[in-house]
């Protein structure tokens, strides 16, 4: 029985390892992705590129936040935060300093019920009609900021906010950039990568190897208790 114990014990350790491989590749930062596309769309159509704020897309992080729960039928965002919303709950809770806090010019927020490639979320999600490309296509914009997050199973939700600030002095994150760390989702201009705390997008892979992890835990506790 000692014997067939350490086996699976090795082979535990092994796919312990083995997960923590997966789990640690980098799946980069879709909300910087969205921003990459949004300013090559914008150069292409000879408008200036915009200044990626870390204190924008964390505030368009927690506007899609405060929005879980209203994803309709038809992809459509059913929720309208106030305009208080902003300094009085999204501005604190990214640590975003409140003299810093400029002009939100320019709001485009979609959801879907799965999860989408940020060049899809970009032309099915975000910019899927002449309103969203005139504001994606505003001249007097120069920041943005991109958030995103996603319910378990979906739906995912995505939030891009555009600013006239000065850049590098509006909306400026306290504890010299970093900000508050937050606890689920993506925003651009983020020195950390996705929220480890819920992945953003359900990796089969990852799904399949934790549920064979549990099965074999399942089988390590069995022999234990049960004594052949
Ligand atoms: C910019 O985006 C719009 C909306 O998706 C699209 O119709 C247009 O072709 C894009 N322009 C370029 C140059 O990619
Ligand atoms: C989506 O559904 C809402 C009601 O749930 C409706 O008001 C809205 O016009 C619909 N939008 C589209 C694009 O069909
Ligand atoms: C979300 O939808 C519910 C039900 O329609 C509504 O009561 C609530 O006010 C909405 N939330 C926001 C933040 O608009
Ligand atoms: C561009 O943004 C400015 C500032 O918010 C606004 O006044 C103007 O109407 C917008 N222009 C277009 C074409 O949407
Ligand atoms: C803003 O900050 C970035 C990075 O620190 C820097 O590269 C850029 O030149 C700054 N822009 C302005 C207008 O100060």
């Amino acid at each position: 029985m000692l014997k067939k114990l350490s086996c699976s014990c090795c082979f535990l350790l092994s796919q312990l390892l083995l997960a923590a491989l997966v789990c640690s590749k980098d799946h980069g930062n879709p909300a910087n992705d969205i921003v990459n596309i949004i300013n090559n769309n914008r150069t292409a159509h000879k408008l200036p590129k915009l200044t990626d704020s870390p204190g924008l897309g964390c505030m368009a992080l927690q506007y899609v936040e405060s929005c879980k729960s209203n994803c309709t039928s038809n992809n459509t965002v059913n929720c309208k935060p106030s305009e208080d919303d902003f300094t009085e709950i999204f501005a604190p809770n990214c640590g975003v300093e409140l003299p810093t806090f400029g002009t939100i010019t320019g709001r485009i927020v979609g959801c879907q019920h799965k999860y989408l490639e940020p060049s899809l979320a970009f032309s099915q999600v975000l910019v899927r009609d002449k309103r969203g490309l005139s504001v994606l296509q505003n001249k007097s914009h120069s920041e943005i900021g991109v958030g995103m997050v996603g319910v378990h199973k979906g739906p995912f939700f995505w939030c891009v906010l555009f600013s006239t600030g000065q850049t590098n002095s509006t909306f400026v994150l306290e504890n010299r950039g970093l900000g508050i760390k937050q606890r689920k989702g993506c925003y651009s201009g983020s020195s950390l990568p996705c929220s480890s705390g819920q992945k953003f997008a359900p990796y089969p892979s990852n799904v399949m190897i934790l549920s064979f992890l549990v099965y074999q835990l399942q089988r390590l506790f069995s022999n234990l208790l049960l004594p052949m």
